[in-house]
């Protein structure tokens, strides 16, 4: 492991009695403990190393010794994204090929996608998919939270995956959802173990805690947590930095905070402990826009002090992941990973380089990813027995879902006798597609679709199939679609598919090239938008209606869930059938 491989003779290599391999010269290097750029420094690199950080002496040199002369341009360490989701649509290799011009050659992945399908053998196989890439994937055990209190999706025994936390490239537990932290029954005694267990290994526990604050923050955080990425406001993250939180300001595909917690920026309060992640990006956004150097150039363009921007995705991010002896500064003894930019101004990376080896240079990569391999049952998930039975009540009260952003959503209830109309409402069907078949079928308010019936199966946190739709014969050709395909995502109308995002991999990603990906996705919104959905990325409206994360109703194969106490609710209002589950 690299951890434990630097070599014995950088101090000899330092002291000029042994030459380096690589001397980075002439350049402007940032000092991440100072936020000073220090003209007319050099680096010198040995088998990976730095040896030497500081001004430009002549260091001792052979035939074998390269010269890089940087000619005043800014010599940066590589960046650290402290959270992310590299399977967000796409897989493994896309994702590392367009990671590395961003100038990231670490990241700090989660590993809920597949494990939410394929449990136990999901995060292995992922695990083993992210090692040995030219960017540096650490991963973080995912606690595959589940919706209500009774559903697990498929989470492995504690003592099934406790072996992981052993793993120098795993570094703690992933995002645990604050309202499963709690819970009184077995689900929140597993969680809590796990987080225990991470602490004694010395590992992290990462949190997401949206909407906490007061006594509930402080209760959850006296169980060991002690990050975040969820703040959206400036009180929220001065909330969390008061708390001891390492903050990590999310910019990336799902959410742009950087806009409203700007102020955070201006307040005359130590900022060590705040960081710049993505939370993931999707295949539009990379093209787009980039990575987590769009979010740098963000901050930038807000301006935020650039030493101030560098240390939050460098130090801060190895400081809180206690990687810091090894990664997060270009100081003597550290992993040469670094970045060559233009001017502190100007993010936009000309050479890229991990442990010493350039990987990016004059706008192309110089290495390709290493393949990940999957065994084939990750290609047949899409197990529905027969046909859900799709036949909502033509009249009474009943309960909904009501969109209250692209995202949130909150419960309601309507008349069907006034309200039962295509547009005004949808049918919304989640499937359990793990082979018992089971479904539930309920409403959604303010979606907006028109005609027809879309369906995913890339649904967040959930093995379930949603469909949303206005006719059960679209809804019908969606989900048999989506069976052929092996999953992904569908819009039918009547008889006839009209757009599709085939993603094959436990059916919530696609292997297909990143252009190609997006474009799929780019005509399946694009479809939706034009038969009614007002909102901004649908899909992801979609793929998120079963996830425990966002407030307020949502819905599982069991029923709708309330998720202030998450309460399994059925469909009519007049039963009485509010139960807590077992
Ligand atoms: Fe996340």
């Amino acid at each position: 492991m690299e951890q434990n491989n630097a070599p014995a003779r950088l101090d000899l290599v330092a002291m000029k009695k042994v030459p380096a391999d690589l001397v980075v010269t002439n350049g402007t290097l940032f000092n991440c403990f100072t936020g000073e750029f220090l003209e007319g420094h050099s680096l010198w690199i040995k088998e990976g190393w730095i040896a030497y950080a500081g001004p430009d002496p002549e260091p001792l040199q052979n035939d074998n010794t390269r010269i890089m002369d940087v000619k005043g341009m800014v010599l940066v360490p590589g960046l650290m994204d402290a959270h992310t989701h590299i399977l967000n649509l796409t897989g493994i290799e896309e994702f590392v090929r367009h990671v590395i011009p961003s100038g990231t050659t670490t990241v700090v992945t989660e590993t809920t996608e597949l494990a939410t399908v394929s449990g136990i053998d999901g995060i292995k196989y992922f695990v083993e998919g992210i090692k040995d890439q030219p960017i540096r994937c650490y991963y973080t055990l995912s606690p595959l939270c589940g919706i209500s209190q009774s559903v697990e999706n498929g989470a492995p025994s504690n003592s099934q995956v406790f072996h992981f936390l052993e793993d120098s490239w795993c570094l703690g537990i992933g995002e645990i959802y604050w309202g499963n932290m709690l819970l009184e029954n077995k689900q929140g005694q597993r969680v809590k173990e796990l987080a225990r267990r991470a602490l004694l290994f010395g590992k992290r526990v990462e949190w997401h805690s949206a909407g906490a604050s007061g006594n509930k923050l402080q209760a959850y955080t006296s169980l060991g947590i002690s990050s975040c990425h969820e703040p959206i406001t400036e009180e929220e993250v001065l909330e969390r930095l008061r708390l001891g939180y390492w903050v990590m300001i999310r910019q990336g595909a799902i959410r742009k905070e950087l806009e409203g917690v700007k102020g955070i920026f201006q307040q005359s309060i130590d900022k060590r402990h705040l960081i710049l992640c993505t939370d993931s990006m999707d295949p539009e956004g990379f093209l787009s826009e980039g990575y987590l150097d769009a979010a740098v150039r963000d901050a930038l363009n807000l301006g935020v002090p650039p030493s101030l921007i560098y240390q939050m995705v460098t130090l801060n991010v190895a400081e809180h992941f206690r990687l810091d002896h090894l990664l997060g500064s270009l100081s003597p003894g550290k992993l040469a990973d670094l970045v060559i930019i233009p001017s502190p101004q100007d993010f936009s990376p000309r050479t890229v380089m991990r442990q010493g080896q350039v990987i990016f240079q004059d706008g192309r990569n110089l290495v390709e990813p290493r393949e990940a391999v999957f065994p084939e049952n990750f290609f047949c998930s899409v197990n529905l027995p027969e046909m859900p039975v799709i036949m909502p009540p033509e009249k009474g009260k009943v309960r909904a879902i009501e969109m209250v952003t692209r995202l949130v959503t909150m419960e309601t209830v309507v008349d069907l006798g006034d309200q039962w109309a295509p547009g005004s409402l949808n049918m919304v069907l989640a499937v359990d597609r793990t082979g018992s078949g089971e479904s539930f079928l309920g409403f959604l308010k303010g979606f907006g679709l028109q005609q027809g019936a879309c369906g995913s199966t890339m649904c967040w946190d959930t093995p379930d199939m949603l469909v949303i739709g206005c006719d059960q014969s679209s809804m019908e050709t969606a989900i048999n679609r989506l069976k052929e395909l092996g999953g992904g995502a569908v819009y039918a109308v009547g008889g006839e598919v009209v757009a599709e995002f085939p993603a094959t991999l436990c059916g919530v990603v696609s292997l297909a090239p990143m252009k190609e990906a997006r474009d799929q996705i780019t005509r399946f919104e694009e479809t939706l938008k034009q038969n009614g959905v007002p909102w901004e990325n649908p899909l992801l409206t979609l793929n998120t209606q079963g996830n425990a994360a966002i407030p307020h109703f949502r819905l599982t194969h069991e029923g709708y869930v309330r998720m202030k106490d998450r309460k399994v609710l059925s469909l009519m209002v007049s039963e009485k059938q509010e139960r807590v589950q077992p």
